[in-house]
């Protein structure tokens, strides 16, 4: 079969790493792809805002599945035009995405599903706004509706610092992303990820993992994207994933199937553990990136399979996904400057050096300038090892940093430091 895979990040080198290991896949192709993916897929110049250039591509080329990356094709609809036309596709509909798409929809998802999740208001002006604050404690959240690239939250510790938040969502910052806004309660505990595949009525747990999102050592400084991740999340225990199967991604899957909007794809929930049990922060519609570098790196089955039982509603023939036990676990490298504006142009050597240790190195923002392979994003490389304990994939993977020469770029140097404490203590 042919696949066409949509995303240029470390989490599309993954899935493209993934996907190439399938004996059911002829060709696959990506857009817009990048110089890791390249090693399995045929690149195309092909605009995923451009449904009907997509969906030209899947015809002239037999395309017998397509597979959404990123969130943005998702929320603008790509998926919903491919299948009217008969294309199966991985990535869920319109309506379903406004669980990524709307942290307003999914509040209102929540209250109808009784699903555990902090207290909320949905407002779409700053008198509403301030109104509604007097009902909150300190600190409150408050959060952009719509996509805003991971930096539309903001937890303001006083109520000066709310006012401001709100001045800044209303006043357009995050245009019509923060046009609508949701304050929210403020829950303390440890965050964990929690996976699920779902054609929109079985459901098939694929694992756990934790992230980095603030860019330095001892979790300090800006958010970014990610800097790093493992799987599993051990915290995240049997018992508290049971828990979050039966009262968070049951009763979503549940509700939106039975209102007529059935979610397909995967379903990436981002976990508080709380004293009170888990509780939903926020879904995605997408795998994580860098989580799904690590999932990948634990995964041992035929990804095409899967992947097209979803798309074409039969995941409840397959059986459970299949995950390695041991710890995976992934550094990004990225350019200085991130995750403000990051240096590009910066050369990039060692790679080969790096995987010899038993390493994978994924491409996240790179690009490949007369031969030479340069840094060409904010997150660049995804260095991936695996290793019986946290602290083992921690070591191997900062051994094949150590053995990249990337002179623009940094790295944490802490992945993993909170379960590595917990299994050393
Ligand atoms: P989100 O984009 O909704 O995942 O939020 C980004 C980050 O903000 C989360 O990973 C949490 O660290 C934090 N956050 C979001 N909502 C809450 C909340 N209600 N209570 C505490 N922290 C939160
Ligand atoms: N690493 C966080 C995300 O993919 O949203």
């Amino acid at each position: 079969m042919n696949i066409l895979l949509l995303g240029g990040g470390g989490r599309e080198h993954a899935l493209a790493w993934k996907l190439a290991q399938s004996p059911s896949l002829e060709t696959l192709y990506a857009a817009p792809g990048n110089p890791g993916i390249a090693q399995h897929a045929t690149l195309v110049d092909l605009d995923a805002a451009d449904h009907r250039a997509v969906l030209d591509f899947c015809i002239r080329h037999s395309i017998g599945l397509v597979v959404i990356g990123p969130e943005a094709p998702l929320v603008d609809g790509l998926a919903d035009n491919l299948r009217t036309m008969g294309v199966s596709v991985f990535g869920p509909n319109k309506k379903p995405a406004q669980l990524e798409g709307s942290k307003g929809f999914t509040k209102d998802l929540c209250r109808r599903a009784n699903i555990p999740t902090a207290a909320y208001v949905r407002v779409t002006s700053k008198d509403g706004a301030v109104a509604a604050l007097d009902d909150f404690a300190l600190p409150v959240v408050i959060k952009a509706d719509g996509l805003a690239a991971g930096k539309g939250v903001i937890i303001a510790e006083t109520r000066d610092d709310a006012l401001e938040a709100l001045d800044t969502m209303f006043s357009g910052a995050f245009g019509a992303a923060g046009e609508e806004v949701v304050l929210e309660e403020f829950m303390t505990g440890e965050e964990a990820s929690f996976f699920a595949l779902t054609d929109g009525s079985a459901i098939l747990p694929f694992g756990s993992a934790q992230d980095h999102k603030r860019v330095g050592d001892g979790d300090t400084g800006p958010n970014t994207g990610g800097m790093g991740a493992y799987s599993p999340a051990r915290v995240l225990t049997p018992d508290l994933e049971a828990q979050v199967i039966e009262r968070i991604v049951k009763p979503t899957v549940d509700t939106l199937a039975a209102e007529g909007i059935p979610y397909s794809g995967i379903l990436y929930a981002g976990l508080m553990l709380t004293s009170e049990g888990p509780k939903l922060i926020e879904y995605n519609a997408r795998f994580g990136d860098p989580e799904c570098q690590v999932l990948m790196t634990r995964f041992d089955g035929d990804l095409v399979e899967l992947l097209l039982a979803v798309a074409q509603g039969r995941l409840a023939e397959q059986g459970p996904v299949t995950l390695a036990e041991r710890t995976a676990l992934t550094v990004v490298m990225a350019a200085n400057g991130y995750p403000g504006t990051p240096e590009k142009g910066g050369a990039i050597t060692g790679l080969a050096a790096a995987e010899a240790q038993g390493a994978k190195v994924f491409h996240a923002g790179t690009a490949d300038k007369d031969g030479t392979l340069v840094a060409h994003g904010g997150r660049v490389l995804n260095v991936t090892a695996t290793g019986d304990s946290v602290q083992a994939a921690q070591a191997a993977a900062y051994a094949a940093v150590d053995a990249i020469d990337f002179p623009t770029g940094f790295c944490r140097r802490d992945i993993g430091w909170r379960e590595i404490a917990r299994e050393t203590a």
